[in-house]
C-alpha cells in the first residue's frame, strides 16, 4: 500500500501528534509520519519525535521558507497542524496546494479561535466538540471533514471540558486523515494521475 507522507506541525504537547504517529503505524492506514516541525523549541511533543525516530525540525526564524524547503526535501504531501499555534499566510497556503488540515477544540464553524471552552460554558451550551478541517487562510476555517460531539454535563468546567473533547480528538484526527486520503486518491484516479 503507498502511503501519503505526512509532516505534522506542532506548538506544546504533543498529544494529538502521538495518536497520529500510533495510527500510522497501523499497517492498513493510508498514511505515514515522515516530518515533525515545532516553532517552539520547548514543545513537549518533540520527545515524539525522538521516541519513534521520525525526523524533526525545530524553526524559530523564516518560519514559512525554512518549512518549504523542508517539506520539499521530504516530499511531504499532507500538513497536519495539530495544536500548532502559529498562522500560516495565505501565501504558503496556496503553495501547499491547499494540502493542509486542522484540528479545532470545536463544532465549527462556530467558537474559532483562542479560549473555545470559556466560551462555550459562558454560553451555557448543550454541547460542544472538536473538528478536523482543511485550512483555508482564515482562521480555524474551511471545508469540514469530521466532528465528534460531547455532552456539557451540569458541573462542567474549562478543564472536564478539554479533557473530555481531547480524548474525541486523539481519535478523530486519524479518522479524518484516513478520509481524507482516500478522497485525495479518487481525485488522482479523476485526473488520470497514480495513487
Ligand atoms: C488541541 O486541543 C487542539 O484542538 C488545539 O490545541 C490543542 C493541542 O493539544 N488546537 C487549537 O486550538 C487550534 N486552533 P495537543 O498539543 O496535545 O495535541
Amino acid at each position: 500500500m503507498i502511503k501519503e507522507r505526512l509532516c505534522v506541525l506542532i506548538s506544546g504537547r504533543g498529544s494529538n501528534l502521538l495518536s497520529i504517529i500510533k495510527s500510522c503505524r497501523g499497517k492498513d492506514f493510508p498514511a505515514k509520519v515522515k516530518l515533525i516541525v515545532s516553532n517552539n523549541p520547548n514543545a513537549f511533543g518533540l520527545r515524539y519525535a525522538k521516541q519513534y525516530k521520525i525526523p524533526f525540525k525545530v524553526i524559530t526564524k523564516n518560519f514559512e521558507n525554512t518549512l518549504l524547503k523542508q517539506l520539499q526535501k521530504n516530499q511531504i504531501e499532507i500538513l497536519c497542524l495539530a495544536g500548532f499555534m502559529k498562522v500560516l499566510s495565505k501565501n504558503f497556503i496556496d503553495l501547499f496546494f491547499n494540502m493542509i488540515l486542522n484540528i479545532h477544540p470545536s463544532l465549527l464553524p462556530k467558537y474559532k479561535g483562542l479560549n473555545t471552552h470559556k466560551r462555550v460554558l459562558n454560553n451555557k451550551e448543550k454541547e460542544s466538540g472538536c473538528t478536523v478541517h482543511r485550512v483555508d487562510g482564515k482562521i480555524d476555517s474551511g471545508e469540514i471533514i469530521l466532528q465528534s460531539k460531547v455532552k456539557i454535563a451540569k458541573n462542567e468546567t474549562e478543564a472536564s471540558l478539554e479533557n473530555k473533547i481531547l480524548k474525541k480528538e486523539w481519535t478523530l484526527y486519524p479518522r479524518a486523515i484516513k478520509k481524507y486520503c482516500k478522497e485525495i486518491k479518487r481525485y488522482y484516479w479523476k485526473i488520470g494521475g497514480t495513487a
